[in-house]
C-alpha cells in the first residue's frame, strides 16, 4: 500500500509574520494520522518553519537546490548539502516555473535531482505539459521524456527514493484543475512507463498531481487508483483549506 501525501509548495510567499501565522493556524488543524503532508517553504523561512513544525507531524522541504552538492563558489545557489544541515527532507526538482521561467534544462535538472540524493533528500519531480503540447496532443511525449531523462540519467532504482508531482502546467494557478479522469490518465501513463524498466519500483512510486488543488476537489481527485495525493500551490497557503485536503487524503 502507497502512503498518502499531500505536500503544500509554498512558492515565493511569506513574509516572517505571515509564515508565523500560517503555522499558527495549521497547529489547530485536525491531521490525519495516516496521511505523509510536507511544507515547502521559501528557502529564506526554511529554517524557522522546520523549527516550528518539530513536534508536528508535518515535515519541511526545500523548492529548489543547486546543482552541486557541498560547499564552494555557486553565488546565490544553496546546496542540498546546506538543505540537509538545516534539517529539510526534501527538495522540489523540476518544477514548471523553474523550467520554463528560469529555463531550467533536462541536464540541470538531472543534476539537482543527484545532488538531493547524495545528500539524502527525496526529490519530488514535477512533470508536466503546457496547454499547447496538450492541445497538440503530445501530452504524453513531453512528461515522457521529462521523466525518462531523469532514469536514464540516474537509473530506475533512484525513484525507490523519490516522489514524482504531475503538475499540468495549465491547471497551475488557474482554477482549472484537470478531472480526475484526465489526471488518472497520464499518472497511469507515468506508472506504466515506470514499470517498462521496473514493475516493483512502478508499484511502490508515489505520483502526486498537482494543479488547483483546493479542498473541494481532492477527494475526487485523490480516489483514483494512480494519484497518491496532491501538491498544492496556492491552497496550501491558507491552513483550514489545506487541512481539508490533507483530511481528503486521510479518508
Ligand atoms: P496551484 O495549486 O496554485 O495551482 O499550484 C500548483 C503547484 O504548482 C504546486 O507545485
Amino acid at each position: 500500500m502507497r502512503r498518502k501525501m499531500v505536500a503544500g509548495n509554498w512558492k515565493m510567499n511569506g513574509t516572517r509574520a505571515s509564515v508565523a501565522e500560517l503555522i499558527e493556524s495549521l497547529r489547530q488543524q485536525q491531521l490525519p494520522g495516516s496521511v505523509e503532508m510536507i511544507v515547502f517553504p521559501s528557502e529564506l523561512h526554511l529554517g524557522s518553519v522546520i523549527e516550528a513544525l518539530e513536534a508536528m507531524p508535518v515535515g519541511v522541504g526545500a523548492q529548489d537546490c543547486a546543482v552541486e552538492r557541498g560547499f564552494g563558489a555557486l553565488t546565490g545557489e544553496c546546496s542540498a548539502t546546506q538543505l540537509a544541515d538545516v534539517g529539510a527532507g526534501w527538495v522540489l526538482v523540476g518544477h514548471s516555473e523553474r523550467r520554463l521561467v528560469l529555463g531550467e534544462g533536462l541536464e540541470v535538472i538531472n543534476r539537482k535531482f543527484a545532488a538531493a540524493q547524495a545528500e539524502g533528500l527525496v526529490p519530488v519531480l514535477c512533470l508536466g505539459e503546457t496547454l499547447e503540447q496538450r492541445q497538440a496532443g503530445s501530452t504524453m511525449q513531453v512528461v515522457g521524456e521529462q521523466l525518462s531523462s531523469v532514469i536514464a540519467d540516474r537509473g530506475i532504482g533512484s525513484f525507490a527514493n523519490a516522489v514524482i508531482a504531475y503538475e499540468p502546467v495549465w491547471a497551475i494557478g488557474s482554477g482549472l484543475t484537470a478531472t480526475p479522469d484526465q489526471a488518472q490518465e497520464v499518472h497511469a501513463a507515468i506508472r506504466g512507463l515506470l514499470a517498462e524498466h521496473d514493475p516493483q519500483v512502478a508499484a511502490s512510486a508515489r505520483l502526486l498531481y498537482g494543479g488547483s488543488v483546493k479542498a473541494d476537489n481532492a477527494a475526487q481527485l485523490f480516489a483514483m487508483p494512480d494519484i497518491d495525493g496532491g501538491l498544492v500551490g496556492g491552497a496550501s497557503l491558507k491552513a483550514e483549506e489545506f487541512g481539508a485536503i490533507c483530511r481528503a487524503a486521510g479518508n
